[in-house]
């Protein structure tokens, strides 16, 4: 199939059942995004809400980030878990501060160097804010395209993450690449999920492999043991 088609797909019931009242999406700077994403990448949406809201009225800017001592952010972290996320944040705030100047960079290997950003959350930063045409690829995400595709295998496996990676980089529309990333990270939350699909309500069911061949149970693939 091709990628401009299922983009387009993907796009489309975006707009029309996709989430477009998160905190993080009025007024999407690249600094809100990141905390978002850096929030969200062990928590679900519906915990990170309010620590997002308490986090930015204690440090509204980049700046107050940065000059912020750490325990004044990990007390904001209390309750979400997994504090080398918090101190990553503070860290690469510092970082901004001294190699950029305080402005969040838009150059993504730039963004990827930073502490606690990988390949993923750089792409959902720079999409998401910047309107950069980057894929993303995270747990969400690996699942739809694993079963739209039908690719086997565990995805923790080298050769199984190169091939998720080389459908998302495929995939990505030159425009809105950011509302097609937000499109399938919403597609895996809310209908692709692991355990109780919703394919009736997918718009990608009739060009879903898994579905198609009744895998959903099997795609992705758990870790072998
Ligand atoms: N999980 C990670 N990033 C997300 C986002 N931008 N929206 C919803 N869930 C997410």
């Amino acid at each position: 199939q091709s990628p401009e088609e299922f983009a387009s797909i993907v796009l489309d019931w975006f707009d029309r059942h996709g989430r477009h009242d998160l905190p993080w999406q009025h007024d999407p700077t690249p600094y809100r995004v990141w905390v978002s994403e850096i929030m969200l990448q062990q928590t679900q949406v519906s915990v990170v809400i309010p620590y997002f809201e308490r986090f930015m009225a204690s440090f509204p800017t980049l700046a107050d980030l940065a000059a912020a001592e750490l325990d004044a952010v990990l007390a904001h972290w209390s309750g979400l878990g997994y504090y080398a996320r918090g101190r990553n944040l503070h860290r690469a705030a510092v970082l901004i501060r001294e190699r950029h100047g305080g402005v969040f960079p838009e150059d993504f290997a730039a963004v990827e160097s930073l502490p606690g950003i990988g390949r993923s959350t750089a792409g959902a930063i720079l999409s998401l804010a910047c309107g950069q045409r980057h894929p993303i690829l995270d747990g969400n995400v690996k699942r739809v395209l694993a079963r739209v595709f039908g690719v086997d295998g565990w995805p923790g496996q080298s050769a199984v993450l190169a091939e998720l990676w080389r459908l998302a980089e495929r995939c990505t529309p030159r425009v809105r690449a950011g509302a097609y990333n937000q499109g399938m990270m919403d597609l895996g939350a809310t209908l692709c999920t692991r355990a109780r699909p919703d394919c009736a309500r997918c718009p990608l069911a009739g060009r879903c492999v898994a579905q198609l061949q009744g895998r959903q149970r099997e795609l992705p693939a758990p870790r072998p043991r």
